[in-house]
């Protein structure tokens, strides 16, 4: 198996969302303001930053991530994916870390350990990139089992043995990922019910607050317009 950039290989650029993404994650993120303004930029703009895992000619796992700029305090942490993303490409300030935007293995091929290529492949993009750390807006992946708990909650939940309770959380942590806030607004989206019902497949006939599958938090229904607020765990690796 061998990393490639996208930016050298547009024939797996071009079946990647079939492939990948569209399997790999519910409909209605692909929808996100700041993918919908810049996903294709990410290309041309970071091209290091942007890999594919072949197998052969067969594509099975895939990342991407920004440079972007946080000093490393508090107050300039950014408030999750969205502002990480948006930051990279509207602030105007020089980056000093990676932040991870999404890693994705092709579900046949899940469980045998090909998310630690990918976060190792991302660190040591950062490191060649000269950026100071690999942030992440962790979106962990049993939240969705989990939608009314509060993230910083959530972020704290462990199991007997001391390793995280989520199994995307535990691979960061097994390779030296640290917790280290809660990004409770991590990923906002407001748009028109309709849009919604497309990409879910379900109907959201009145006002209301709503569980659907996959989502790591309620939908909130008012007045036809449905908004969505994700939220994610921050971690960090140190290079
Ligand atoms: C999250 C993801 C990247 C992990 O990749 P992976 O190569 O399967 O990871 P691993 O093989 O190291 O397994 C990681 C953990 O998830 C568990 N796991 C993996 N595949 C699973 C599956 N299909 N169902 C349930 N658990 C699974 C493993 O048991 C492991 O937990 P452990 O600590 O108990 O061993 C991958 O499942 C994926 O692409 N998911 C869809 C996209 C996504 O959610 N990406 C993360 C957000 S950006």
């Amino acid at each position: 198996m061998k990393l490639v950039r996208y930016a050298d290989t547009p024939d797996l650029q071009a079946i990647r969302h079939e492939v990948l993404s569209q399997v790999t994650f519910p409909e209605y993120l692909q929808n996100n303001v700041p993918g919908n303004k810049y996903w294709g930029r990410l290309y041309e703009d970071f091209p290091d930053f942007q890999l594919a895992l072949v197998d052969g000619e067969e594509l099975v796992a895939e990342l991407h991530s920004v440079p972007t700029a946080w000093d490393g305090s508090d107050a300039d942490r950014p408030s999750g994916w969205d502002e990480g993303f948006l930051r990279a490409f509207e602030s105007g300030r020089e980056p000093d870390v990676l932040c991870a935007l999404a890693i994705s293995v092709r579900p046949d091929r899940q469980g045998h350990g090909l998310a630690v290529r990918m976060l190792d492949a991302m660190r040591a993009a950062a490191r060649a990139g000269g950026l100071r750390e690999l942030i992440a807006p962790v979106r962990p992946t049993l939240k969705a089992r989990y939608p009314l708990i509060p993230i910083e909650r959530y972020a704290e939940w462990r199991r007997e043995d001391g390793k995280h309770f989520d199994p995307w959380i535990r691979v960061h942590e097994r390779i030296g990922g640290e917790v280290f806030a809660a990004a409770p607004e991590s990923m906002v989206m407001e748009c028109p019910v309709s849009e919604w019902e497309e990409w879910t497949g379900m109907r959201f006939p009145e006002d209301g607050d709503y569980i659907v599958p996959e989502m790591l938090a309620p939908l909130y229904v008012r007045d036809g317009c449905g908004r969505h607020v994700e939220p994610n765990v921050w971690l960090r690796h140190r290079l």
